[in-house]
């Protein structure tokens, strides 16, 4: 468990738009922040994040929450696991209290793997550029290569020594872990000897999304067949290779500028273009791109370009698992680069401005470039040729239709022209691939039906705000009206409607008492407002002041979602319109005595109504005249108390 302490010094430095931004874009729009939903497809943004409320919404699919339940449904983080990435984000240490031991182990190793990498990282960027050996044999060659000392410094590049464990000695006289120092792959041991893994290497740190260094790709300076050119760290708590990008720590920003995620293959490529000015980009190390890359390059943005060398092994590696990149609507092109130059040596040769433009001027679609590629493999053999055609029918069949049926039509008819089949041929083919396609996805989806039905969620239609109000009967609506009154008003100074505050009385108190004197609080039938009533109660009277964000960030997510849920997000005005009408409009927060007042007032009179109901039916049932008699008298005193009531109702408008 993370200790309440720590999770208040988290929540205090929460930025929601900081915190969703750094997954999709998003752009001003009034009060709010407006973005593409991450959680469902779609084509204009009805995702909503209000910096003020710290809650997110989305119009299109009705998810919403706080920046602890974004993390959670996007990254699919536990609380606890969110808690932890926003106490990174923010470099808050985290104290713990009790927690499961096989966690904490974990936990444990992850942090101390980081803390070695950062010892690591400065001890090879100190011997990179302060040690003797370092600056003649490494910076002298980096520089050699034309890279600049300020990226060579912004990347935090190093260097490690040709001795045998002078790395390794300095580790264990700061005292870190032998067995650590193995996990992270910086020291190897032989025949009880422990030694330096990366000897007269170059040292490329890897950065995860924060800017923390995962792990290390090591090149080597000195030619020789017998070792490796780069020796990689390997897979540890936080190196997964599966899930990295080089480069993507310094590229988020430029690639959701320039909307295009350019995809080199190495650690070289990546510094080079930074150095040209190209930003937007990220290497793979040369292997095919995986599932969580391709979500990683997608959070940013829909087109990925891969910039190969001609000649390269790793062109058909990463052309393996690009139909994936086809279902997620990715538009991948592939630009190949002459002449057995890489990315890195041809921006060096032919300088940025005619790189950009070799690169927008040769992007070949990936499509027709995997046919060639197959086509040229298969040469005259029939049955490899078919197998061509099945593959090619069946990757333009995972083309996204509805958002690119053109697309997938234009395919169709070059993809058989290349091929020299009939044109409806190949048709029928891709119509078959998308048939068995459609199957598969609704036994998923019944599947998933069920799922829901059982586990009683809250996923909505695209109608949401329709659905929604539908969904709550009306009394539910004052119930929740009530509610968010003494969420967003209740520290304020209570004064009756229109009059000035004499007493020090605050608004929750007056709720409160009210809500006892006239027994409202069984009236309330949704149990769960309810519980937000007492632990509000429960806290103030403890002498917290208990806002919507004690709420919102509450452990227990119903009472959390909840909260979301009642509040509001359209009464927000932009700050343009108040500056336009200069104040001459009353904003919920103006008219809050109206509203406190009025939403206790409906809960009153659904008191009434509901008694008058009853008494009713008494006399309906009743045959002494003298209890009729009284009968009749409590109903004309209720309904003169139900006047009044509804002559106070204010001018509060229930969305
Ligand atoms: P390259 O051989 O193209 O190296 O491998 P490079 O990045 O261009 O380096 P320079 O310019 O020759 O110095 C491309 C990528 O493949 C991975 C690395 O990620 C490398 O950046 N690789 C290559 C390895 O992981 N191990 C190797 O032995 C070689
Ligand atoms: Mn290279």
């Amino acid at each position: 468990m993370i200790s309440q302490e720590s999770i208040q010094q988290i929540l205090s430095r929460i930025d929601i738009v900081e915190i969703v931004g750094s997954f999709i874009k998003l752009k001003k729009r009034g009060a709010n922040y407006l973005g593409l939903c991450p959680f469902h497809n779609e084509k204009s943004p009805s995702f909503t994040v209000s910096p003020s409320k710290e809650i997110y919404k989305c119009f299109g699919c009705g998810r919403s929450g706080n920046s602890i339940g974004f993390l959670m449904e996007a990254e699919k983080y536990s609380y606890v696991e969110a808690l932890r990435w926003l106490a990174a984000k923010y470099n808050v240490e985290i104290e713990e209290s009790e927690t499961s031991p096989e966690y904490k182990q974990q936990q444990q190793v992850a942090d101390s793997l980081y803390i070695i990498n950062n010892f690591a990282q400065k001890y090879f960027t100190e011997a990179l550029l302060n040690s003797e050996e370092g600056q003649d044999i490494a910076l002298s060659y980096l520089k050699e290569r034309g890279f600049r000392e300020d990226i060579i410094k912004k990347f935090q590049l190093g260097y490690n020594g040709e001795g045998r464990d002078g790395f390794t000695k300095a580790a264990l006289a700061a005292q870190y872990s032998l067995e650590y120092l193995q996990k992270t792959g910086l020291v190897n041991v032989r025949e009880g000897n422990a030694y330096d893994n990366y000897r007269g290497r170059i040292i490329f740190p890897i950065h995860n999304q924060s800017g923390k260094v995962l792990g290390f790709g090591a090149r080597i300076i000195k030619k020789n067949d017998k070792a490796p050119k780069y020796i990689n760290s390997p897979e540890n708590e936080i190196y997964v290779k599966s899930k990295i990008l080089y480069g993507s720590y310094f590229a988020r920003q430029a690639i959701d500028k320039a909307d295009e995620c350019l995809l080199v293959e190495g650690y070289t490529d990546v510094v080079s273009l930074h150095q040209a000015g190209v930003e937007n980009v990220v290497a793979s190390g040369g292997t095919s791109l995986t599932p969580d890359q391709l979500r990683l390059i997608k959070k940013y943005t829909s087109n990925l370009t891969i910039i190969y060398d001609g000649d390269s092994a790793g062109i058909k590696a990463a052309l393996r698992g690009l139909d994936l990149a086809l279902e997620e609507s990715l538009n991948v092109k592939l630009v190949l680069i002459p002449d057995g130059e890489d990315p890195d040596s041809y921006v060096n040769k032919v300088g940025a401005a005619e790189f950009i433009k070799f690169v927008n001027e040769n992007k070949k679609d990936f499509i027709l470039f995997q046919l060639g590629i197959a086509l040229n493999d298969a040469g005259s053999d029939s049955t490899k040729k078919s197998i061509v055609v099945n593959q090619i029918a069946e990757t333009i069949s995972k083309i996204n239709k509805t958002e690119d049926f053109t697309k997938q039509q234009d395919y169709i008819k070059q993809c058989s022209e290349i091929l020299k089949i009939e044109e409806s041929g190949l048709h029928a083919l891709v119509n078959k691939f998308i048939r068995e396609k459609i199957g598969k996805e609704e036994t998923r989806l019944n599947r998933e039906q069920r799922f829901e039905d059982e586990s009683i969620t809250n996923v909505q239609s695209s109608d949401v705000e329709n659905d929604v109000t539908a969904l709550f009967n009306k009394d539910e609506i004052h119930e929740q009206a009530m509610i968010r009154s003494l969420l967003e008003f209740g520290l304020k100074n209570w004064a009756p409607p229109g009059e000035h505050s004499v007493e020090e009385t605050k608004v929750a108190e007056y709720i409160f008492k009210e809500i006892e004197e006239n027994q409202l609080e069984e009236l309330i039938d949704n149990k769960e407002l309810v519980r937000i009533l007492q632990t509000y109660k429960a806290w103030f009277n403890a002498g917290i002041e208990p806002t919507a964000k004690n709420f919102l960030y509450n452990e227990d997510q119903q009472m959390s979602a909840l909260v979301v849920s009642i509040m509001d997000f359209n009464h927000e005005i932009s700050p343009k319109w108040k500056e336009h009408f200069e104040g001459h409009i009353a904003t919920r927060e103006d008219l809050f005595a109206e509203e406190v007042f009025s939403t206790l007032n409906y809960l009153k009179l659904r008191k009434i109504k509901r008694l008058m109901d009853e008494n009713q039916r008494d006399l309906e049932k009743s045959t002494v005249a003298e209890d009729q008699m009284i009968l009749v008298q409590t109903h004309q005193h209720l309904k003169q108390m139900e006047i009044e009531l509804t002559k106070h109702l204010g001018t509060v408008i229930f969305r």
